[in-house]
């Protein structure tokens, strides 16, 4: 292969999209060799990173090649050029890249950066859900592992639920493991949902009273749920969306004043972007995301280490699931 030559960014191009956020001296101490190494292993490995909405400021602006949600980051796993795929994401989004991408090198910096839905529900559970409502299509959120992926139909995002389920043109679905977002859905589409006792950590615990108390305190306040909020957290909030649906509702509104009920990073790396947006922060940390870190990114590409890898059993069917989603 051609060893690439192009010269890499200088620090203070790395540096410039995060300076809203921190003083150069923080980042020069903190950040910089740590982003100078990546940047230069990632040549040398032939790889790329992607990094969700979720990952912090200096993963997310300084050295990620890709960002999105879960449902771009799963889109751009069905074209990457590269050899090597660096996750800054959690093990779910890893092993989607590694069931799309089975011959290439898939890393995870650190993998016990798990999810509280994800390690909800059991290939096992799943089984006994279908054998309850036999002939009921299995739509299954993304935020799972391949093993409950092979057990299901199609997959879904927060991103493309809504679509998915009208997709199948069935009046009932088994929608799991998310409970919020099956009821969620399940009240936007009026399709009966079956669903399972899953919930993400992060986001159960915010409350309609807390935007309620936000909205008396901060005058007009745009205020935007993720899915995997109870539906009463989204029926108090003004529109409810993916991560990727919050940066659009910014971008084409452009609200003065916004608060995103989801995880901190999201209003950390959107306010480097959209510095004449307030953002109003009651958020609470993903302490899965946020496992990962520039220095176990630059150990990952170091050592090539922790390689994810799919059982064979799994990968046909589980795949299937996911391209299935794509297709839609
Ligand atoms: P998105 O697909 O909206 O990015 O959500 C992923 C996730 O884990 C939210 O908690
Ligand atoms: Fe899982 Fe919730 Fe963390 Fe997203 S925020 S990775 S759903 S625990």
């Amino acid at each position: 292969m051609l060893q690439d030559t192009a010269a890499l960014p200088s620090r203070d191009d790395l540096y410039r999209p995060v300076k809203s956020l921190m003083a150069r001296e923080d980042w020069d101490a903190l950040f910089a060799d740590d982003i100078a190494a990546i940047m230069e292993l990632k040549r040398q490995r032939d790889a790329v990173i992607l990094a969700h909405n979720y990952q912090t400021p200096e993963i997310f602006h300084c050295v990620a090649d890709i960002r999105g949600d879960s449902l771009a980051l799963a889109r751009a796993a069905q074209d990457i050029k590269q050899k090597v795929v660096i996750m800054a994401g959690v093990h779910f989004m890893a092993e989607t890249v590694k069931m799309l991408n089975p011959e290439k090198t898939v890393l995870i910096p650190d993998d016990q950066a798990g999810c509280s839905l994800a390690e909800g529900i059991t290939a096992e559970n799943v089984r006994t859900l279908k054998a309850q409502h036999p002939g009921v299509p299995v739509v299954t959120y993304v935020n799972s592992s391949a093993a409950v992926k092979a057990e299901t139909d199609i997959c879904c995002t927060s991103g493309n639920a809504r679509r998915v389920v009208e997709s199948l043109g069935v009046p009932e679905v088994i929608m799991i493991p998310d409970e919020f977002l099956a009821r969620n859905i399940e009240n936007e589409t009026g399709i009966k949902m079956h669903t399972w006792s899953a919930r993400c950590e992060v986001h159960e615990l915010f409350t309609p009273q807390e935007i309620r108390q936000y909205r008396r305190l901060q005058g007009p306040l745009s205020v935007i749920a993720h899915p995997e909020c109870s539906p009463d957290v989204v029926a108090a909030a003004d529109h409810a969306g993916s991560t990727a649906s919050m940066i659009n509702y910014i971008e084409d509104n452009k609200p003065e004043k916004v608060m995103l009920i989801t995880e901190c990073s999201m209003s950390d790396n959107l306010s480097a972007m959209y510095p004449e947006t307030h953002f109003v922060r009651p958020c609470n940390l993903c302490p899965h995301m946020k496992r990962i870190t520039l220095k176990n990114i630059r150990q990952a590409l170091e050592t090539m280490s922790t390689e994810v890898l799919i059982p064979d059993a799994l990968q046909a069917p589980a795949r299937l699931a996911v391209e299935r989603m794509l297709a839609i």
